[in-house]
């Protein structure tokens, strides 16, 4: 038999890093295996309301007793510690970040290590990746029963990173009655598909008034997936102290209907 041939330093270096991704992923899997079931909250329109419903979603499981993580994964633009009006950042236990918690919700966010609010995040695809990955095996997630996860806009780099990073269960596509809005979200959930992942249903926000209404719901039906509810304009969302969920009655029985809803499809997906 023949001795083993020398590696170039080019394999060796191909090798590291098969080598370091490999344990990379096995940490990232390690400090997530606590948790429940895993929600990316999506749509490849910008503005419609993704942060609105991944926010107010968590605040109404953690209402419900259950434990709650929510993961502001929109690295350029994070702002769902500015909708639940976060100051306090996470503290370090050992190597690993603990998230604060508001309304019982746990938060982790890149808002948390920007130096300003308004500073302009511009990362490339491999940024975004490792940022991704340091927050998700950096992170003491505890033992949640939900992970909600607010995914930035677009079918490009960012939320594809995130999907295939963090092996998420199934999805809540947000759209508006706008045919734009659901023409994107179609090609959202196409995506998605295409990836051989879960929808678990659409909400549809903005709902009634200039926008009209019924258009997630007739998505719903062409796409057969889930509708899981819809949420009118509301000024209650303007409220700068409360999630509009907690806020108002008549939106959080939106919520709470959605909520059920998707809770619902989670089983029937498990079973
Ligand atoms: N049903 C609603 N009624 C009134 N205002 C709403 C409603 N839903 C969302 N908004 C407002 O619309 C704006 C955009 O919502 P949001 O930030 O949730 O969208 P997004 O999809 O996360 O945006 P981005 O793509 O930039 O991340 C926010 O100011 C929010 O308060
Ligand atoms: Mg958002």
């Amino acid at each position: 038999m023949s001795s083993p041939r020398k590696l170039t330093p080019q394999e060796e270096a191909r090798l590291a890093q098969v080598r370091a991704n490999f344990q990379e992923r096995r940490r990232i899997s390690q400090s997530l295996e606590g948790i429940g079931t895993r929600i990316g909250v999506y749509s490849g329109k910008g503005g419609v309301g993704k942060t609105t419903v991944a926010t107010n979603i968590s605040v109404t499981l953690a209402a419900q007793e259950n434990k709650v993580s929510l993961f502001d994964c929109d690295i350029d633009c994070p702002n769902v510690t500015r909708v639940l009006r976060i100051s306090e950042g996470p503290v370090q236990n050992g190597d690993k970040l603990v998230p604060p918690a508001r309304f019982g919700v746990n938060v982790m966010s890149m808002a948390f290590f920007q130096d300003n609010e308004e500073e302009a995040i511009v990362w490339r695809g491999p940024m975004i990746h490792n940022a991704i990955n340091q927050f998700l095996h950096s992170t003491d997630w505890g033992s949640p029963d939900y992970m909600i996860v607010d995914l930035p806009p677009g079918t490009s780099d960012a939320p594809l990173t995130v999907m295939q990073t963090i092996n998420l269960d199934g999805f809540v596509i947000v759209t508006t009655p706008h045919e734009l809005a659901v023409l994107d979200a179609k090609r959202s959930i196409n995506m998605i598909k295409k990836m051989n992942l879960k929808v678990y249903g659409i909400v549809e926000n903005l709902s009634g008034g200039v926008f009209g209404t019924g258009g997630g719901e007739a998505l719903a039906e062409e796409m057969t997936v889930p509708f899981l509810g819809a949420l009118s304009m509301s000024a209650d969302y303007m409220n700068s102290k409360l999630p509009a969920s907690l806020e108002s009655k008549s939106v959080g029985a939106e919520f709470t209907a959605i909520t059920e809803n998707l809770k619902r499809q989670i089983i029937a997906s498990k079973s």
